[in-house]
């Protein structure tokens, strides 16, 4: 029987709860808009940087040009890893999951860090560039070590999204290849509290220390229901054979009841405003890299199910068009979600910085609805 305490109310997975304050992103699922500290996805997506933005997310305001470049010297300062860190991807299973390695080398960097559990604001500062400059080289570097290649050093010439590719190919990214993955970059950086970003926030709310609200919320991003389904999109295009098959495949899997993945979202029920440039721009890509045919099978599938599930609110979301997108940049599958966790490093960090200016213990209390006054039989009576 549940009893439920005085003032208490109950609301499983919290979907109608809010358990904190928070200036960084604003969300309207009826409008479909997206900010980040009052400036619209859309226009940062085309004008802003990763590195702009995660200034931005950090410190609520757009950076002055003198401030950015010291910030962004900042982060190439810190790209390099430790021997011990690099000796350490080299050592990982070949055949681990990208998103386990990740999660193990984030957690792995408090190790070679003697402040790991300096609380000041300043040292939490330090560790989230740390994070953000390191986690490409992380990933980068361990696909390359189960590739058997030789790891490829970052170079602080590049920004983090051409350091990026440069680490994980070996060789400068054209421009238009950059630009796709800065966007991309761009629009995952944060999203309200979203599972993983509150995953963050329930460890630092504790005084752990930013490694570890870093490496809890790359675990919570890893599900399926979560930062999984860029991944699932992907696999679905590969499944359609040719585009005069694709009203068959959507139409039978809305008959049986089935998701189309990258389409539908908890919070936006018009256009994911995410997906809306990010289309545009993965058509160029397609064109660019010869895979005009992907993108047209999934505008293809947009259609049907516009046609067919559109007036019920179900639009393309964010990881539709960022599938194609890192397809046509030679992305490898496995890689879709660690890139996920690079780019929402920026956000996991702004809302831990941010929550800690007036922290409060996450403690929330479940409903007990087991038994009462049980009889303690000892072991030996027990059959
Ligand atoms: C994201 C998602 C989990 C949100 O789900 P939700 O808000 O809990 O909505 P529900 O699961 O209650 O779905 C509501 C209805 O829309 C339908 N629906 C939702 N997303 C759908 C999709 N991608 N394909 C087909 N139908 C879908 C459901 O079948 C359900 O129909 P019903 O009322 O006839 O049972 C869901 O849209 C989904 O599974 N999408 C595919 C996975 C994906 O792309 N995730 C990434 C999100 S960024």
């Amino acid at each position: 029987m549940s009893a439920i305490m005085q003032g208490m109310h109950t609301d499983i997975g919290l979907v109608n709860t809010i358990v904190a304050r928070s200036a960084l992103s604003f969300i309207d699922g009826e409008k479909g808009v997206l900010e980040y500290v009052g400036y619209d996805i859309d226009d940062l997506a085309r004008h802003s940087t990763f590195e702009e933005t995660t200034f931005l997310l950090w410190n609520l305001r757009l950076p002055s040009r003198s401030e950015l470049a010291d910030f962004t010297a900042q982060i190439r300062r810190n790209y390099e890893l430790s021997e011990g860190m690099w000796d350490l991807i080299v050592s990982l299973p070949r055949d681990a999951s990208p998103m386990h390695a990740l999660r193990t080398l984030t957690s792995a960097l408090s190790l070679h860090d003697p402040a790991a559990d300096d609380p000041s604001e300043e040292a939490n500062a330090r560790k989230s560039i740390s994070m953000l400059a390191k986690m490409p080289a992380f990933i980068a570097g361990f696909d390359r070590h189960r590739k058997g290649l030789d790891l490829v050093r970052p170079d602080e010439q590049y920004s983090i999204a051409e350091n990026f590719l440069y680490m994980l190919t070996g060789e400068k990214p054209t421009e238009r290849m950059a630009r796709a993955m800065d966007i991309c970059l761009i629009l995952h950086a944060d999203h309200g509290f979203n599972a993983s970003t509150f995953a963050s926030l329930v460890t630092i709310s504790t005084l752990s220390d930013m490694y570890s609200a870093v490496t809890t919320a790359i675990g919570t991003l890893k599900g399926p229901l979560h930062g999984g389904a860029n991944q699932g999109v992907m696999l679905m295009l590969n499944d359609i054979d040719g585009i005069e098959n694709v009203e068959q495949y959507v139409m039978s899997k809305l008959a049986n009841k089935e998701r189309i993945m990258g389409f539908g979202h908890r919070v936006y029920k018009s256009y994911d405003p995410r997906a809306t440039y990010l289309k545009t721009f993965a058509q160029g890509i397609a064109e660019d890299t010869g895979n005009l045919e992907l993108f047209n099978l999934s505008h293809e599938i947009e259609a049907i199910m516009d046609r067919e599930v559109g007036s019920r609110g179900i639009y393309p979301n964010v990881d539709f068009y960022s599938a194609t997108t890192y397809y046509s940049l030679g992305i490898d599958l496995d890689l879709f979600t660690p890139l996920f966790a690079m780019s929402r490093v920026s956000g996991w960090t702004a809302h831990c910085l941010e929550y800690l200016q007036d922290n409060r213990l996450i403690r929330p209390r479940c409903d007990y609805i087991g038994p009462h006054k049980q009889p303690y039989s000892q072991l030996s009576e027990r059959v």
